[in-house]
């Protein structure tokens, strides 16, 4: 359903790779409510992925951007503004990659080349997105500019390894430059924390069924899916959250906030059930600690 929520606003959308894309469900909103939008994204990802079908259905344009590269940045601002003529609304950040995680590096194992890399993909782009765009005058008085984040930034989750570092980052760029880009133009800066979502990024998470099943059991709500996240990321550039700026959003289901519920006791009792006939037969537990 369709309020017009962002009617006669205008925007640059990262991150859309295929349909499965948290930034590809928020384009399809975005237009839908009534926005102009351009889609950016590196030319490989356009190249492998399915973003060119995505503009034609948004009646947009694709510009080319590697978003650690300040000077293909600063084109994509130029382009985009030459485009709109003149300045936009909004930019949403999806975009994160680890380069440990695609190698199997564990933490305790990281390689500190693939760390700059997984930190600059995944949380200094944002700064220097912010940089660049603030530094042209792109974006309008009561802007909105919104990262995707992941509550492993503040709890330890299993295997998410070193873009938990890039995700506390990325939390703290958008405080850091909401401060800034607030008081002087009223751009609002905030990060939303979503739940896994299987999309390609997702899927390089180490057990992400695992970890989708068990924040789905613990969620009094469920896990928050790709469509429920664009929802809410379209709230954040609507008029309707202008004083909400430098907060990390927790777009989960509940999850933040449970520590145990029934549906997880219940599986971790049949999960014990099962260890103690496993003892009886062989004499000796399985399980792994
Ligand atoms: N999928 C999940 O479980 C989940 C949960 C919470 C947060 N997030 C975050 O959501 C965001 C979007 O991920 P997704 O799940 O939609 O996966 P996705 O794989 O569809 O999107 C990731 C995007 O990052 C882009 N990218 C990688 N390197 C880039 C670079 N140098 N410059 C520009 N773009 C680059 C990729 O091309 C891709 O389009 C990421 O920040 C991710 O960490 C995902």
């Amino acid at each position: 359903m369709s309020y017009n929520l962002l009617k006669g606003k205008k925007g640059l959308i990262f991150g859309a790779l295929n349909e499965h894309s948290i930034a590809w469900k928020v384009a399809e909103r975005a237009v839908e409510e009534g926005a102009e939008i351009i889609l950016t994204n590196t030319a490989v990802s356009i190249r492998m992925g399915t973003i060119n079908d995505l503009a034609k259905k948004c009646n947009t344009i694709v510009v080319p951007a590697d978003a650690t590269s300040v000077v293909d940045l600063e084109n994509l601002i130029d382009k985009s503004m030459e485009h709109f003529g003149g300045k936009f609304d909004f930019i949403l950040h999806s975009i994160g990659m680890s380069p440990n995680v695609r190698k199997g590096k564990t933490y305790d194992d990281l390689d500190y080349d693939f760390l700059s890399k997984t930190l600059d993909i995944s949380a200094v782009s944002f700064h220097k997105v912010i940089q660049v765009a603030r530094k042209k005058d792109a974006i309008n008085d009561w802007g909105s500019i919104v990262a995707l984040s992941y509550i492993a930034a503040q709890r330890t989750l299993y295997g998410y390894n070193d873009m938990a570092d890039a995700k506390a980052l990325l939390e703290s760029i958008a405080r850091s430059f909401g401060y800034i880009y607030g008081r002087e133009k009223n751009v609002r800066i905030n990060t939303i924390s979503q739940s896994p979502t299987p999309t390609t990024a997702g899927s390089g998470v180490l057990g992400l069924g695992d970890l989708m099943d068990f924040s789905e059991s613990m969620s009094p709500l469920g896990n928050a899916t790709a469509s429920d996240c664009a929802d809410y990321v379209l709230t954040l550039f609507s008029d309707l959250t202008r004083m909400v700026t430098m907060q990390n959003l927790l777009h989960d289901g509940g999850f933040s906030s449970m520590g145990m519920s029934l549906k997880a006791m219940k599986t971790y009792e049949k999960g014990l059930a099962l260890q103690f006939e496993d003892v009886k037969s062989n004499g000796s537990s399985s399980t792994d600690k």
